[in-house]
């Protein structure tokens, strides 16, 4: 009788409840109905998507269900088609699963399709060997086209394996971009082939063991390799671009570049006075061989990097290394560059220049506008030159009132506010409440301007992560909140 009656007031579809999907979907109607399947799905994937069927087969298979691909759409179980008149929004989706045993995903992108199957995989349950979903049709895309989470390898450094977990989750919580730190002052993680000191040496130190010198370090760790091959790097795009996850590597220009410096003293601004590598020297900006130098390394990287776009770092670097050498000086003066702030900006537009003829887009941390960001009394703010457009400003500190001043200038601002989205920050400093409550559009900024922000990035910093449980612990689940807001 109560199963009658339960029945007898199923309405079609409500939408006063929810799905247990993170992050929580746009529009979700879901009805009474659960729909019971087999375990054997016969599956269709529409020929104008190019998403990995061995990626798909494997997240049904973690639910218990055998994948059978098929090309008649009519036999299928679980249809996959790409419709671009679902949305605007190129990452938006539409998933339905209906009492007729049918579930349906839709989207005008391959990435929409994958984020149909991540809902997919968070609804299934299984009871008795049968595969249970909510009767449910959902319509779902993000608010924010960046979605970003940061992993720091040179201060320690982690290793295939953890990449590709933390890159599993990433696309289980529909993050679409993972930030490849692989550049600090304690190592220089990736294999550029025509510089080999920079892994040979600059590799072989990190941030438990940064005083160690190459040859210590090949006594201590025999053998052990702390750096990505090419190939490897490869792979690590490929794995994650399976996942709708394109990656963007960072080489830090012109400080926190210690590493490649001490692998060839003569790039840096004080070591090279010194023939040996001084810890937080900068590059030599006004040298055209250590210009030529970062023009090669980005050469090889953006040819490793489908994704065409580049972070080039620019956060923290320590004037005092430019304004001890004369030969820089007298550039500056030469050249009409005020202050070093002029110096910076100057030279990271010759990079965002190069990277512009070859369509790469440049990212730095908000230090790249020339602004005194923290005002600080031994820095001058630039006075002559302005960041190149079409630059995205990467704010992470300082007053927020830098990214409606970047917004203002014409720049397009990812939000990483320090104190919100810094993962290496303890739970005591960010709470999992305070996560949560970050909004990547800052209180009062002007509506017309929201556009702007494309979104967010979270920072898992890895000075005092040597051990991968240690990175675990920082990242979730805070990360499941950064995902939340930026969908
Ligand atoms: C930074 O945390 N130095 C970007």
């Amino acid at each position: 009788a109560c199963a009658l009656l339960l029945s007898a007031i199923n309405l079609p579809a409500q939408n006063n409840r929810s799905l247990p999907v993170v992050p929580n979907p746009l529009h979700a109607a879901v009805s009474r109905n659960t729909v019971h399947f087999g375990n054997t799905w016969e599956v269709f994937v529409d020929p104008q998507a190019t998403i990995d069927t061995a990626y798909l087969a494997s997240i049904l298979e973690e639910q218990g269900i055998r994948t059978r691909f098929t090309n008649k759409k009519n036999n299928a179980l679980l249809i996959l088609s790409i419709d671009k008149k679902i949305s605007k929004n190129q990452e938006a989706y539409r998933l339905s699963v209906s009492d007729k045993k049918k579930i349906t995903a839709s989207a005008p992108s391959d990435n929409g399709l994958l984020y149909a199957l991540q809902t997919l995989r968070q609804i299934i349950s299984s009871n008795d060997h049968q595969i249970v979903l909510p009767s449910c049709t959902v319509m779902d895309e993000p608010a924010f086209p960046w979605r970003a989470f940061m992993l720091d390898e040179s201060r320690h450094f982690h290793g295939m394996e953890t990449v590709k977990k933390l890159l599993d989750e990433m696309a289980y919580l529909k993050m679409n971009t993972f930030h490849w730190h692989l550049v600090d002052d304690p190592g220089w993680r990736i294999e550029i082939k025509k510089y080999p000191k920079l892994t040979s040496i600059g590799s072989k130190r990190d941030f438990s063991h940064r005083d160690l010198s190459s040859g210590e370090w090949d006594e201590k760790f025999p053998g052990k390799k702390m750096f990505y091959t090419q190939d490897e790097i490869q792979e690590i795009v490929k794995y994650a671009g399976n996942r709708g996850i394109q990656v963007m590597p960072e080489i830090e220009v012109p400080g926190h570049a210690s590493a490649s410096i001490a692998a060839y003293p003569w790039l840096g601004a004080s070591s090279r006075q010194q023939d040996s590598g001084i810890w937080g020297d900068l590059y030599n900006v006004t040298d055209p061989k250590v210009e030529a130098f970062l023009q090669d390394v980005l050469e090889e990287v953006i040819e490793l990097f489908p994704s065409k776009i580049v972070h080039i770092g620019g956060d923290e670097a320590d004037y005092t290394h430019w304004k001890n050498n004369p030969g820089i000086v007298q550039f500056m003066k030469d050249n009409h560059l005020p202050t070093f702030s002029d110096l910076q900006v100057w030279s990271i537009n010759r990079f965002s220049n190069y990277l512009a003829s070859k369509e790469v887009k440049m990212m730095g941390w908000n230090e790249i506008t020339g602004d005194n960001i923290r005002g600080e009394a031994h820095i001058e703010a630039s006075q002559t030159e302005q960041l190149a457009k079409g630059t995205i400003v990467h704010f992470w500190d300082g007053d927020i009132s830098l990214v409606n001043k970047a917004i203002d200038k014409g720049y397009d601002v990812v939000n990483s506010n320090r104190h919100f989205t810094y993962l290496d920050y303890p739970y005591e400093v960010t709470p999992l409440e305070k996560a949560y409550s970050f909004d990547p559009i800052p209180e009062g900024l002007e509506k017309e301007k929201e556009s702007n922000i494309v979104g967010l990035g979270c920072q898992m910093w890895g000075e005092f992560t040597p051990h991968v449980t240690r990175v675990y612990y920082q990242t979730f689940p805070r990360i499941a909140a950064f995902a939340e807001s930026g969908w």
